[in-house]
């Protein structure tokens, strides 16, 4: 009986304190020297099981913060209350091996190189390995059977060495991936200057009518600030792009400006939220809400326009679906124009400078498709290539804004139908128009036939007949029709080309 009580008091005594010890003082060794030993990560050819290991970082780094405020507690009531609650070993142990995998995780996720290195992660890095040392060294004192009070002053050392560390490395590990502003983002002002940032300017809804808003500032600026700035800011700048300012935004990131004045298309925020959103570098990332059509089209339009930081509203042209896509924006703004007509009444004002954003905007839902006549003319050519049956009344009633630029358009195998060729009358300029294996009719023809600047029609494959084509006869120009496999006789083919002497009928056989 008694060997075995000696016994077991020798384990306690003795063997567990080494124990811990030299496996404790392992732990620390290596976790100081994994850096050294790691070298940097190869972000080129990332680890998949790294990166998959790495994202359990987030998740188990706060159960040793959860566990050390707790023990932090205990030990403040122990000292100014009679209340004396004693951690228990077990707990201690618990949080050191945690905030030992936390860091070990929180390598991983370095070394799986989404983040690049910068002092604040140099900081966070060596903050979260001395809080996980001087957790296991807490453990370690508390380990041996000391004298009770040398026993508690080192204890109490060690814990609140270690809680002062664990704070450090945890605010900096929050600056990561929320930003260095995020807690006091919202504070008030006083609070702000008191902790040296700056007084925060709303950037809310602006009460100005829309005609003076500034468009950087009063529209634009608040959509990024939205959509993009929590991950492109001071102190968060992923790919070392800042969008909270004018001239961040153009100077841009790693891979060159963000926008390119006067031209939406090749700039690097559009392009990257134009990208299908599966795509890697589709911006917002998958987590994020994606930016809003209404609110692309107007970065595009401002972007189009020359991305000035000052103009107004008023300076630059503006389109009714510009003018719809910023009453959609959650603002104070008056729709000027009412909704339900804007589309169909009002036309691009101005020439080229508009029609191209209205080109920009639409090369979204007809890729390729729409291409200026060539570079001096403001003349549009569309085709149907990428869409054919796809493009039906419902997908052509978005070229309405451009229709009147329109010289030259390939129709062919599409699902429209008479309704579409409708919306051609106000294509006055149409030159060409290919309509071959459509579902239009002779109603079709009706439209055709005030299109005066007409030279060719492809009627190929259609429903037309005789009194359809008969009305052709009113368009001066026309110089070539196709009617292969059409209904159209002899005889109305004779009749046209007796009034159009230079017309080329192509009727095959
Ligand atoms: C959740 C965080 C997050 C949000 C929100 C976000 N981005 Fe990004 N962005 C990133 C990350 C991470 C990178 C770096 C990786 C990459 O290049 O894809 C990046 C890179 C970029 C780049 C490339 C910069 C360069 O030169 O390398 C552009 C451009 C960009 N973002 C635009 C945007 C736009 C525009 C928005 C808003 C519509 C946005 N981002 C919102 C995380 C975000």
């Amino acid at each position: 009986m008694t060997t075995e009580t000696d016994q077991k008091s020798c384990c306690k005594t003795c063997c567990r304190p080494w124990g811990i010890t030299i496996f404790g003082l392992l732990i620390i060794a290596f976790l100081i020297a994994m850096p050294f030993i790691a070298g940097e990560p190869d972000a080129e050819n990332p680890s998949d099981l790294i990166n998959f290991l790495g994202r359990f970082h987030p998740v188990i780094l706060h159960l040793p913060i959860g566990i050390f405020s707790l023990i932090i507690l205990q030990e403040i009531l122990a000292m100014f209350t009679r209340y004396k609650p004693q951690p228990g070993l077990i707990a201690i142990f618990v949080g050191a091996a945690s905030a030992v995998a936390a860091v070990l995780f929180g390598f991983m996720l370095y070394m799986g190189g989404t983040y690049e290195m910068s002092e604040l992660l140099g900081d966070h890095l060596w903050g979260g390995i001395f809080f996980a040392c001087a957790a296991v060294l807490t453990l370690i004192v508390k380990a041996w059977p000391l004298q009770e009070k040398i026993s508690n002053v080192l204890y109490r050392v060690m814990i609140f060495g270690s809680v002062g560390i664990m704070t450090y490395a945890s605010h900096d590990g929050a600056s990561i991936t929320h930003g260095e502003d995020y807690l006091v983002e919202y504070a008030p002002n006083p609070i702000r200057e008191l902790l040296g940032h700056e007084p925060r300017v709303k950037t809310g809804p602006s009460d100005k009518p829309l005609e003076e808003q500034v468009v950087y500032a009063d529209i634009v600026q608040p959509i990024l600030n939205k959509r993009c700035v929590e991950c492109h800011k001071e102190g968060k700048s992923k790919g070392k792009f800042r969008m909270d300012t004018y001239e961040l935004l153009v100077k841009g990131g790693k891979e060159g400006e963000g926008i390119v004045p006067g031209d939406a298309v090749k700039s690097k925020i559009i392009y990257r939220c134009e990208l299908p959103e599966d795509d890697d570098e589709h911006m917002p990332p998958e987590s994020k809400t994606d930016i809003e059509d209404h609110e692309l089209a107007i970065i595009k339009w401002w972007i189009s326009a020359g991305a000035d930081p000052a103009k107004t509203v008023a300076q630059l042209e503006i389109t009714a679906e510009v003018r719809d896509a910023i009453s959609k924006l959650d603002r104070s703004v008056d729709p000027i124009v009412d909704k339900s007509t804007s589309i169909t009444e009002t036309k691009p004002v101005g020439p080229s400078n508009d029609l191209a954003k209205s080109v920009a905007s639409l090369s979204k839902d007809f890729p390729g498709g729409l291409t200026f006549e060539s570079q001096a003319s403001s003349g549009l050519t569309f085709t149907s290539v990428s869409l054919r049956s796809k493009l039906d009344d419902q997908v052509f009633a978005k070229l309405q804004p451009v229709l009147p630029s329109m010289v030259a358009m390939d129709l062919s195998s599409t699902s429209i139908t008479d309704a579409s060729v409708k919306l051609l009358a106000s294509a006055k300029d149409l030159r060409m128009i290919r309509l071959s294996e459509t579902k239009i009719s002779d109603a079709a023809l009706d439209t055709l036939a005030g299109l005066k600047n007409l030279e060719s029609v492809n009627l190929y494959g259609t429903r037309v007949t005789d009194a359809g084509v008969e009305k052709l006869k009113s368009l001066p120009k026309l110089k070539r029709l196709y009617l292969w496999q059409t209904d159209v006789s002899e005889g109305a083919i004779g009749k046209l080309k007796e009034a159009l002497p230079g017309l080329e009928i192509i009727k095959g056989i």
